[in-house]
């Protein structure tokens, strides 16, 4: 896959960001022309069935693209990684690269993920943690004191310049395929934080919210100073929307959500508000946060699968798009019933201003990849305008 523009090269006679503040300029308005067409300046990806369902334009047909979609699915992720730790993986432009256009090349879906984690701009400034196979992001020293927050400094783009340097290669390889760039919201990094790894019920992260509020809110603070700063980073290196992760946010009440969360992660979505490129905001089990989430700024809203889309657009409200929402575990069974849970899902989105097929959480790893690319397959055609 070669870019329509002449990929790297393109992107080379604009100035690479990394060579000094002229090009540093040069190389972002590039970038949001890309995403706000301004006369004169084409544009790789504007025109893409993906952006143009998340600003609510008409479609060829519905775009679809599936959190997770590359990973342990795939058998050529699984070589790859062999021998390479996750986050080692995550700082190599060169696996990045590759990794991230696997599930484009096999499936066709309209839009690549950048492969990283939300762990790594933590690790990038000096957090002391890893992903463990099979149980996700495990923090050395949990922080729960105000001494701890010493822990978060400020992330500055060299801190990840393997992030810029892999999604240059990537927009070039890409060519018309948008590139969805993410980050953790404030919630789910701190409950990482605070607990010191995954957590069911998130007892230490709620002890010290409701204990201790002024630190609950300037750890928040930081993580959305950091937050902002990493897809400020991606959006300027080249990727066309973005989707702010607060997977684990279902946890609270949306009183507590709205005191205690909503400013933080409305302050990121602000924060790259003024780079026009679709700002797309999920979580799990956040079908009473819908509304208030979507309050807090973002241009498409992920809804995951135990809401139904058309009563998420009435929660949610005009003037966003939708994203979601088949059940991950519905692959795994025959192609009839996906097809009719497919359909379900497509009925229901039926009168919506714009929408994003994806599915309502991430693939899960022992999914068989054949399901999901027929379920590309089927939606392209089902929706076909
Ligand atoms: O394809 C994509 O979606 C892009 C890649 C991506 C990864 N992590 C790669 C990954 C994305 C978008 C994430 C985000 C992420 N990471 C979230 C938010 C999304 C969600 O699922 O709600 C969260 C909560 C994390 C934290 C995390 N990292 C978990 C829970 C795990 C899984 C642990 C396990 O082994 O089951 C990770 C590790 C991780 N991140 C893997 C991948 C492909 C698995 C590591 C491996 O392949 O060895």
């Amino acid at each position: 896959m070669r870019g329509r523009l002449g990929g790297t090269s393109a992107r080379a006679a604009q100035g690479h960001p990394r060579r000094g503040g002229h090009f540093f300029i040069r190389a972002k308005i590039w970038v949001v022309s890309a995403n706000t067409r301004p006369t004169g300046q084409p544009s790789q990806t504007y025109d893409s069935a993906f952006l143009k369902a998340c600003r609510r334009e008409p479609v060829p047909h519905t775009p679809v693209w599936f959190m997770r979609q590359a990973g342990r699915s795939l058998p050529e992720y699984r070589k790859l990684r062999e021998g390479t730790q996750m986050l080692e993986s995550c700082m190599r432009p060169d696996l990045v690269t590759e990794i991230t256009l696997q599930p484009v090349r096999r499936h066709k879906v309209d839009a690549a993920i950048f492969f990283s984690d939300i762990v790594v701009p933590l690790k990038a400034i000096g957090v002391d943690l890893d992903i463990k196979p099979g149980i996700g992001p495990v923090v050395a020293q949990p922080i729960r004191r105000r001494e701890d927050l010493a822990q978060l400094r400020d992330l500055t783009p060299e801190d990840v310049s393997y992030v810029t340097e892999a999604i240059g290669m990537l927009t070039g390889e890409l060519g018309s395929t948008p590139l969805i760039g993410f980050a953790g919201a404030p919630f789910t990094l701190a409950s990482y934080l605070v607990e010191g790894g995954p957590s069911k019920n998130h007892e230490h992260t709620k002890a010290l919210m409701y204990g201790d509020p002024e630190l609950w809110a300037d750890l928040l603070d930081r993580l959305a100073e950091i937050t902002s700063a990493f897809l400020k980073v991606q959006i300027e290196a080249g990727a066309s929307a973005v989707q702010l992760f607060d997977s684990w946010v279902g946890a609270l009440a949306p009183a507590d959500y709205r005191r205690s969360v909503m400013p933080a992660s409305a302050k990121v979505l602000e924060s790259v508000a003024s780079y026009g490129v679709p700002r797309i905001h999920f979580g799990v089990g956040t079908g009473e946060l819908l509304g208030l989430m979507g309050e807090a700024g973002a241009d498409v809203m992920g809804v995951d699968y135990r809401v139904s889309l058309d009563e998420a657009v009435r929660r949610v409200g005009p003037g966003k798009a939708l994203q979601g929402n088949l059940d991950p575990a519905v692959l795994f069974s025959t192609p009839e019933a996906v097809e009719a849970k497919t359909d379900e899902v497509l009925a229901a989105a039926a009168g919506l201003e714009g929408h994003v097929f994806n599915l309502g959480h991430g693939v899960l790893p022992t999914t068989d990849p054949d399901a999901l690319t027929r379920l590309v397959d089927y939606v392209h055609t089902k929706t076909a305008r």
